[in-house]
């Protein structure tokens, strides 16, 4: 990008944060979402390092946060509030306790952890044990006083408890300081009454919590459920408070609340794992959090340390990572899937999302661009969470330069140069009709060789397209022939993994009747539904007879599935495919009468590891006798099984729904 480029870009940049802070702060509203937001601004600031010309004193990146609001009296902070510093992996916590151990090589490792609320922070002033003052963090150093409006919250002590183990603190001030926030749950019923009445919906809790709280009229803060979570006590002789683990108690005593999952950590490997399990448990709490608050728990060593910056050296903020991010979309491909399915491919310009790498997402149909409008040049928003398919979620209309392009969906199959078809009008997706299209062989061999399916070892997407491209492999029932011999000379198989993969391919010549079914690729038929059939039908030739009203007659198989199935066995190459497998001597084993159905209509779940087999043989074993395995617990868990190490949220689902929970042993009965 030359400068040109560079001043227009960073001038659309800062139309659009400034547009989105105003929307924010102002009008309460989120146009964007933080993260995206933020994207854009670390996008801003690249652009201005790289060209410092392009500078301008409005610049969101010049701003000094949290100016007095007109209407509320400043206070002077008696200590700076300040802020963290992020991290985001487990090495820049080890770095960051190095640093600390070369100015203080004699560190105890004692940490206090706590989580980070997603909320606004707050000051209140005690003196003799009242509450005399409530207090923003503005910019750290002024702050806003929002006295009145704090009283009305019943979180807040308007007195400190008397009474308690720690009478000093009743005496002259005391400053506690804390996070006050809106819990999700009220949050969504403030918003549903809003929607009932008309109102335009606020967009987050803490946007919500912070609006609230500066209203000037107190009766409107005391009619929204705010709630206030105590993380500091200050006195004016620091040695009164030599730890934070002391200052919890403390606050707890004088009457606040606080995290009941704050608590002390004594290595960076103890700090990982807390980390870990609030991000895994986090959804459940009563708020947002966006990561974890480290601090060192020794109190004068905090002091001492110092800080830098806006930030003291010795407390970090580990940051979960954020789920959307900006990019621009390079260019639209079209994939063609293992049933032929064509679906739109966004190609990104690489950025990094929840942690790893995003360089394509998907753009779902033809039908989902257009509604979006997303175009060829656009920037865009990209949305990853866990394990989930990157998907474009919108374009940054505004940031448009007029050079981009719309993308036609073309009329032939971008692999084979068969013409694309819908087999129904009313269809969003267009579908490459040709069996033969190489990438659907590609892509049904790799799902057929899936965990889900055969869960063959070593037959995944590279050594496929080996195989394939050598001409050894042309569909899925070719990898039966495969000699030793013809994929050692291949240049990605030593010999080790070259027999390793006909063993492994031999070892599942007769597999069982669900997973052979799914693991055909036929449309619509997911693992379960691939298990209900098989349990129905019993032997794979019943299945391959099967009239559409026989197959309704399955309990969850509908018309759509019903036809899908029997348009897959009356396509002469799939009964082609289906001799050849037969030929080969591969064939799915029947489902054996007597023990069928034992465990029909019982659904369970498993937390937690068991001994005597792993998860998915167990899971396969409940399948075979007719049995369901879910991953979470509904109201139609019959059983938990809890293994060694169970996770203590599904035991309390369990119990808080009356589920039985059973052990291995128990389970093993209900398997013999
Ligand atoms: S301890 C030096 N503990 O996070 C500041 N802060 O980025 C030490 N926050 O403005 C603060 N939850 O308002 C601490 N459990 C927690 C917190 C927490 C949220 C906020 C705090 C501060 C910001 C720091």
């Amino acid at each position: 990008m030359n400068l040109a480029q560079a001043r227009g870009r960073a001038a659309k940049l800062r139309d659009l944060i400034n547009d989105y802070r105003y929307h924010y702060h102002v009008l309460n509203e989120s146009i964007i979402s933080d993260e995206v937001a933020d994207s854009l601004k670390h996008e801003l600031a690249q652009l201005e390092e790289r060209y410092p010309e392009l500078i301008t004193p409005d610049s969101p990146t010049q701003r000094v946060a949290g100016a007095v609001l007109p209407g509320f009296s400043e206070v002077r902070h008696s200590r700076r509030m300040l802020s963290l510093n992020d991290v985001f992996s487990a090495e820049e916590v080890e770095d960051w306790t190095k640093r600390i151990k070369k100015t203080e090589p004699t560190l105890r490792n004692e940490y206090f952890a706590d989580i980070k609320m997603d909320g606004l922070a707050c000051a209140l002033i005690y003196n003799d044990g009242l509450l005399v003052r409530g207090v923003t963090r503005g910019d750290g150093y002024v702050g806003e006083d929002i006295t009145l409006n704090v009283r009305t919250m019943d979180s807040i002590p308007l007195s400190l408890r008397s009474g308690t183990g720690f009478p000093g603190f009743l005496k002259d001030r005391t400053e506690v300081r804390g996070e006050i926030v809106m819990y999700k749950a009220d949050f969504d019923r403030l918003n549903e009454e809003r929607h009932k009445l008309g109102q335009p919906l606020f967009a987050n809790p803490r946007n919500t919590a912070a609006g609230t709280i500066r209203q000037l009229d107190p009766s409107l803060v005391a009619s929204r459920p705010l709630h206030f979570r105590a993380y500091d006590l200050l006195r004016d002789n620091p040695t009164e408070v030599l730890t934070n683990s002391f200052a919890y108690q403390a606050l707890a005593d004088l009457g606040f609340s606080t995290n009941r999952a704050a608590t002390l950590l004594s290595s960076v490997n103890q700090i990982m794992d807390f980390v870990k399990l609030w991000e895994h448990k986090r959804k459940d709490l009563e708020f947002n959090t966006d990561g974890i608050v480290v601090k060192l728990n020794d109190r004068q060593l905090f002091e001492k340390l110092g800080v830098a910056g806006k930030a003291p050296r010795a407390a970090i903020a580990f940051k979960y990572a954020a789920e959307q991010a900006t990019t621009i979309v390079k260019d639209i491909f079209v994939s063609i899937g293992r049933t032929g399915t064509a679906t739109p491919v966004a190609v990104l310009e690489p950025v990094v999302i929840a942690g790893s790498t995003v360089q394509m997402a998907t753009l779902h149909n033809e039908a989902e661009i257009k509604r979006k409008d997303i175009r060829i040049g656009d920037s865009v928003i990209v949305h990853k969470a866990g394990d989930i398919i990157p998907e474009v979620v919108e374009p940054l209309v505004k940031l448009r330069t007029g050079k981009e392009r719309v993308f036609k969906m073309p009329s032939l199959c971008p692999i084979c140069g068969t013409k694309l078809v819908k087999l129904k009008a009313k269809d969003a997706a267009w579908r490459c009709p040709n069996p033969n299209c190489p990438s659907r062989t590609w892509k049904q061999i790799q799902h057929y060789a899936s965990k889900e399916a055969l869960d063959i070892e070593g037959l995944g997407e590279k050594n496929i397209i080996a195989l394939l491209d050598k001409g050894l492999i042309r569909d899925t029932a070719d990898i039966y022939s495969l000699k030793t011999e013809q994929v050692i000379g291949l240049e990605r198989f030593a010999n080790v993994s070259a027999s390793n993969l006909i063993a492994a391919i031999s070892a599942k010549m007769h597999p069982s009747l669900s997973r052979f079914l799914y693991g055909l690729g036929i449309r619509h038929i997911g693992a379960q539904t691939a298990i209900d059939l098989a349990n129905h039908f019993k032997t794979f030739e019943a299945i391959m007879e099967a009239k559409v009203g026989d197959l309704t007659n399955v309990e969850g198989v509908g018309e759509v599935v019903a036809e899908a199935v029997v348009e897959y066995f009356t396509e002469p190459v799939n009964r082609r495919l289906l001799d050849k497998f037969k030929h080969l001597g591969v064939w799915p084993e029947p489902i054996r009468h007597a023990q069928a159905g034992k465990l029909i209509g019982m659904n369970f779940v498993i937390t937690g590891t068991l001994e005597s087999m792993s998860r998915e043989t167990a899971a396969d074993k409940i399948r075979a006798l007719g049995g369901r395995f879910q991953t979470s617990i509904a109201k139609d868990t019959d059983y938990l099984v809890i293994g060694n190490n169970p996770g203590a949220s599904k035991v309390e689902e369990a119990r808080k729904l009356g589920t039985n929970t059973i052990d291995e042993r128990a389970l093993s009965q209900l398997l013999d």
